[in-house]
């Protein structure tokens, strides 16, 4: 099957219609059968280099690696690894110990593929909005790149919730509500944009919902409804996707923290059959209700399983590409 698929060279966004639904297709194959392709990445190593902390994409990844036969190796560069100097042209002579040309091309030579989580500053947005970390590591390792979540996109999350969103409706076209909820932090934007990129690409009928001040990046939400009304974008729901993001106009800042967003059953009257979804890790009785999350509702623990299965798909069609 998986030899029919379109070619990528990485795996950063969303791409096209047809190689997510044979992304999907490939993944809840291997929910079936994790170990189909127990040899395919024999002899080959995927490098895993977190910037940030992680739970589920660094465990994910690496038992996706493992059942296609793959070794992974984990670098919590952030803690573990050289200051890295990321600007060209840079005179070193501060705190950045190592270059990103040059660690991203050592690398490069040490592995089949490599993965990377780099989030965003939240303070410089022009930096951020070109994704200038992550896009330095492309450039300079000269070999396949996954995203673990960059500063704009989570793709590998965002692949999950589509393969949890088939196998939980029957509707070609389901009614799919993200919105907004509370946080104490500032929070990036990346599971947002990705989310709304892939709800918005698969041609489900997605409404977002925020106080205003939220909006988001107007390149993810184009094809979305924004509806400022968070109990009108929840009539007649199918999916919930609760999250948290800091504004993107006035960047990175915290506008409003009102509780009364953070999303309960009372919010839920006109949407009767309403699936709850979060990508965690999420903060109980702020962003979302102990009563929602530990509801029937609630697909939090489907969505983080299938990020095996989902980076499973990915590793194993980069390896066929
Ligand atoms: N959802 C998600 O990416 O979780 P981690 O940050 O724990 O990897």
């Amino acid at each position: 099957m998986a030899n029919s698929i379109k070619p990528i060279t990485h795996f950063t966004r969303f791409e096209s219609l047809e190689l997510s639904k044979q992304l999907i297709d490939l993944a809840l194959m291997y929910k079936q059968d994790p170990f189909a392709h127990q040899s395919k990445g024999k002899g080959k190593r995927i490098g895993c280099i977190f910037l940030n902390p992680s739970l589920r994409t660094r465990v994910s990844t690496q038992l996706a690696a493992l059942n296609l036969g793959m070794d992974p190796i984990i670098l919590n560069m952030d803690k573990e690894g050289w200051a890295l100097e990321m600007a060209d042209g840079a005179i070193m002579n501060r705190d950045k110990v190592e270059h990103i040309r040059d660690a991203a091309a050592v690398l490069g030579s040490y592995f089949d593929i490599l993965a990377i989580r780099a989030f965003p500053s939240l303070t410089n947005k022009g930096e951020d909005l070109e994704d200038f970390v992550f896009s330095q590591f492309v450039k300079y390792c000269g070999i396949p790149v996954i995203s673990l979540e960059s500063a704009i996109r989570h793709p590998l999350q965002s692949l999950a919730d589509q393969i949890t969103i088939q196998e939980n409706t029957l509707k070609q076209n389901p009614k799919v509500v993200l919105t907004w909820a509370p946080h104490i932090k500032a929070i990036p934007h990346a599971v947002a944009n990705s989310f709304a990129e892939w709800t918005i690409g698969m041609g489900h009928d997605l409404t977002i919902t925020h106080p205003i001040g939220y909006e988001l990046d107007e390149s993810f939400t184009k094809g979305a409804k924004i509806e400022y009304d968070q109990s009108k974008a929840l009539k007649d729901a199918d999916f919930v996707y609760v999250k948290n993001w800091s504004s993107f106009n006035e960047y990175g800042k915290i506008l409003y923290s009102d509780s009364s967003w953070m999303l309960t059953e009372a919010h839920l009257k006109a949407a009767p059959n309403a699936k709850i979804m979060h990508c965690l890790p999420v903060r109980r009785n702020v962003e979302l209700s102990d009563e929602m999350l530990d509801s029937t509702r609630s697909l939090v623990q489907e969505q983080a399983k299938n990020r095996v299965v989902a980076a499973q798909a990915v590793i194993s069609h980069l390896l066929d590409s």
